[in-house]
């Protein structure tokens, strides 16, 4: 589990990078808001570990535009209501060219409006929720997003031959509203039963009222489309009430977190993704080796390493744009085509987001496993 005292170093260490880039005068200062602290304080750690690891090595190899890059990184706590105020002081205090952020749904739907109309380019490394980039023209991703993912686990539910599933979802957050939506329109279409469906809130650790009613409905498997929190305890509580059905999930479910809170009850659960670190690739290989080699042995996660690839695309794109002017790295974003980085090529399409595969891992002996690649 993410402790403070793990935090306090990343912190200081972000601190010395901008520092130590800010003496070189002029830098190109770009925004991160993540949730370093706080219920999803994994997705948070974990984007930022990719994306400082990304701009070290840029300046490493010595910046572009013969500047070197400034990170500037706001905590908003994994609470509603400051990646505003974080994307706001971003903006105006500290002068940045482009926003970076958020991993959760929620928090990148209230960055977006303050930096279309600041006309800032913002890229969310992880939001899957279709309307973070409906925002606007200058709102941007670097994966795929929840159309896909709820029609990748409801064929994979109907390929393991589970043919009534309940769904237990979050009753605010924009991401496990849409993935539940998505999710159910593929598996009822595929002629998938959903006989029960049970709503939670955000922050809820009691579930036994929702698993109970879904017992009573006699079904093969349980879709939670939600943080790895809420997932954690779903699963420990569905086993307690005598619930052996599979359970199953999102890219949400992601997080060490999951298994140290869920433990024994998490064996067996499966969950979409977007990459899986025990890829073969090179890129993937390389990746692995140098994220660990830089956080303590740790192994990065899908988060770190859509945070790893939001920094290179943005870096990418303001070389061609040859200026860190909004309105010209906005088109060179979306000119983005074929970019190779560690979760596969980004490709940005017409409505600002990348096409590609999802990876679906399960949980064996304690770790995460992978299961199979599904190509978009
Ligand atoms: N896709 C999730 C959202 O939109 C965030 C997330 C991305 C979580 C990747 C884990 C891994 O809220």
């Amino acid at each position: 589990m993410m402790t403070t005292a793990l935090l306090r170093p990343l912190t200081v260490l972000a601190v010395l990078v901008a520092a130590a880039a800010a003496c070189a005068q002029d830098t190109i200062k770009v925004g991160e808001v993540a949730s370093l602290t706080g219920k999803e304080a994994t997705f948070g750690q974990s984007s930022h570990k990719g994306t400082l690891l990304a701009f070290e090595e840029l300046n490493a190899a010595g910046g572009a535009l013969g500047k070197k890059f400034e990170l500037f990184t706001e905590d908003n706590l994994s609470k509603a209501g400051e990646s505003a105020t974080a994307a706001r002081k971003l903006l105006s205090r500290d002068k940045v060219v482009a926003l970076l952020g958020e991993v959760a749904s929620s928090r990148s739907l209230e960055m977006g409006p303050i930096a279309q109309a600041a006309k800032i380019p913002m890229i969310s490394p992880a939001s899957t929720n279709p309307k973070v980039t409906e925002t606007g023209s200058y709102i941007f991703r670097v994966c795929f997003i929840d159309p896909f993912q709820g029609t990748v686990m409801a064929k994979f539910a109907a390929e393991r031959g589970w043919k009534k599933v309940a769904v237990l979802s979050s009753a605010s957050s924009a991401y496990s509203v849409g993935l539940a939506k998505y999710f159910k329109e593929t598996y009822l279409a595929g002629g998938g039963l959903i006989p029960a469906e049970q709503k939670y809130a955000e922050g809820d650790k009691d579930f036994h009222a929702q698993l109970t009613a879904i017992r009573a409905a006699g079904i093969d498997a349980i879709f939670v489309p939600g943080y790895y929190n809420e997932a954690a305890l779903i699963s420990k509580q569905a086993r307690e009430l005598g619930l052996t059905v599979p359970l199953f999930g999102g890219d949400g479910w992601e997080s060490q977190s999951l298994l140290d809170i869920g433990g024994a009850a998490v064996e067996g659960v499966f969950f979409s993704t977007h990459y899986s670190p025990e890829n073969a690739s090179p890129v993937v290989a390389s990746f692995v080796q140098k994220f660990k080699a830089r956080w303590g042995g740790e192994t990065p996660d899908a988060m770190a390493a859509l945070g790893y690839d939001s920094a290179l695309v943005f870096a990418d794109a303001l070389r061609r744009a040859g200026s860190a002017d909004g309105a010209k790295l906005r088109e060179a974003l979306a000119a983005t085509k074929d970019f190779a980085g560690v979760t596969g090529k980004t490709t940005i399409d017409a409505n600002r987001n990348a096409t590609k595969a999802a990876v679906i891992l399960t949980v064996k002996d304690g770790r995460f496993k992978f299961v199979q690649e599904v190509a978009p």
